[in-house]
């Protein structure tokens, strides 16, 4: 079953709790994740990669088992005082890793609750031998939470997963309840970047962003000049759909 379909029927869902009606609320512990957590058997060097390198790239209290106060990360240390920069969900980290290698003054961290997309970046960050990443293996909002307020300067969204079915467009990430933590967690100015290739979640995407107090930069069908497309790109190319790129800064 491909991503976009497991994202549609919720097939892989898992709780984190449970706590009925709570969908998307915010109360940490206490999420319901309809994506997928794992897919594919590993293979035995993505096992070793997950085995040796994510203790040391992941860092500690981000989870609300971890960390059931939520103190706030000191991303200071993590990052030894360089801005940093999130990317939400980063499928097989292709983006991420190309972001890390050609701003190495910066910091990144990257979001993916999918075991084979972390293990996947790990291989790639080997390969590349870039250093100023981390990775949080979970929900992007176990992160929001710990997070201190305008302390991240970039974030990208690329390809979130689309919940074609109207019922289900609660579930999308362009929604105030992954939205406004966004909003908190960025500084004044922040660039906001999100890729799709569903019309309806341009539509859903422009409606709700500025309410989360964002303005819109810039709306195209180009991308950015320093874009790398992700895997995800190339299979809604192959497929016929059409990128779009927008652009918006977080207002302050
Ligand atoms: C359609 S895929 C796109 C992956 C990648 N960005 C790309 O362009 O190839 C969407 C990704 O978002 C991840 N995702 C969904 N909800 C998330 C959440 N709450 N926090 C972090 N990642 C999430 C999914 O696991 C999935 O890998």
């Amino acid at each position: 079953m491909t991503e976009d379909k497991a994202a549609e029927s919720g097939i892989g869902q898992t709780q984190a709790g449970v706590a009925p009606g709570s969908e998307g609320e915010p109360a940490s512990g206490w999420r319901n994740f309809y994506g997928r957590r794992s897919g594919k058997t590993l293979r035995p060097s993505q096992k070793t990669y997950l085995t040796e390198d994510l203790g040391r790239l992941r860092p500690a209290g981000i989870s609300p088992e971890e960390n059931p106060e939520r103190r706030p990360l000191d991303l200071g240390v993590l990052f030894g005082g360089r801005p940093v920069w999130l990317e939400i969900g980063f499928g097989g980290g292709e983006h991420m890793v190309h972001m890390a290698a050609r701003n190495p003054d910066v910091g990144l961290i990257g979001c993916e609750p999918f075991v084979n997309g972390v293990a996947m970046l790990l291989g790639k960050i080997r390969e590349a031998g870039v250093e100023n990443l981390l990775v949080h293996p979970g929900d992007v909002r176990d992160l929001f939470d710990v997070l201190p307020a305008g302390s991240i300067r970039k974030a990208f969204l690329n390809y979130p997963d689309p919940w074609p079915k109207k019922r289900h467009h609660k579930r999308r990430f362009v929604t105030q309840g992954h939205l406004q933590p966004l909003a908190r967690v960025l500084a004044p100015g922040a660039e906001f970047r999100v890729a799709t290739d569903i019309p309806d979640y341009v539509r859903q995407t422009l409606e709700e962003v500025p309410l989360a107090g964002f303005d819109l930069v810039n709306q195209s069908g180009t991308p950015w000049e320093d874009w790398l497309s992700t895997r995800y790109e190339q299979k809604a190319l192959r497929e016929g759909r059409e990128p779009h790129y927008l652009t918006f800064r977080r207002m302050g």
